[in-house]
């Protein structure tokens, strides 16, 4: 599912760079460019790969510290 119409992103594509970048949310994005057109798709992003990581992995969830546009 496309989740960053601008850029083409979709889920799969979000999650797997968040993974190589260490689970680090913030960096994912950045590195796919997500939210750096319109901006419209980056709360609704985050809330969805919040919830999809914190359902993987309870015990050890994502960091979020430093969620930027
Ligand atoms: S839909 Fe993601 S920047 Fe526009």
């Amino acid at each position: 599912m496309y989740i960053c119409v601008c850029k083409g992103i979709t889920d799969k594509m979000l999650k797997d760079s968040i993974t190589s970048q260490g689970g680090n949310i913030s960096k994912g994005l950045k590195a796919l460019g997500v939210g750096s057109e319109c901006g419209t798709c980056l709360h609704d992003s985050i809330d969805n790969i919040k919830k999809q990581l914190s359902k993987n992995d309870e015990n050890n969830p994502p960091n979020t510290s430093v969620i930027s546009k």
